[in-house]
């Protein structure tokens, strides 16, 4: 079975760190992301996830959402976990990033969208 507590880095060069909760179902974390969206200094930031049926399913799909601390951004983040044969754990994501914008003229311009792969470093 994939567990997604722990700390993890993508291959931006990001850290992340997942703790479990007292439901196994809702999780909380912080986000330390490598790049950013725009030139502003970035923080270190809270996450808050949900996962599927963690107990009956080795590889449990989960989501959370980013709440930047330095940015005016919204990230939601989707995902699966996995277990290779040697028994190192991954998450294979894809996330989804609305930019804050003062015209909804510039809709066009306000999403971006990509895959990010996880590896468990601790
Ligand atoms: C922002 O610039 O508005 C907030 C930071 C966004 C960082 C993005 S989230 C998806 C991608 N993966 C990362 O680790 N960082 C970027």
């Amino acid at each position: 079975q994939c567990h997604l507590k722990g700390l993890w880095k993508n291959e931006l060069g990001s850290n992340m760190t997942i703790l479990a909760t007292n439901t196994a179902v809702t999780f909380s974390g912080s986000y330390h992301t490598a790049v950013a969206a725009t030139s502003k200094q970035t923080l270190v930031s809270p996450l808050q996830g949900v996962q599927q049926h963690p107990s009956a399913k080795r590889h449990p799909t989960f989501g959370f959402t980013m709440q930047w601390h330095f940015s005016d951004s919204t990230t939601a983040f989707a995902g699966q976990c996995f277990v290779d044969h040697c028994g190192k754990e991954m998450l294979e994501t894809t996330w989804l990033l609305r930019e804050e914008i003062l015209s909804h003229k510039d809709t066009w311009n306000t999403t971006r969208v990509s895959t990010s792969i996880f590896t468990h470093i601790k």
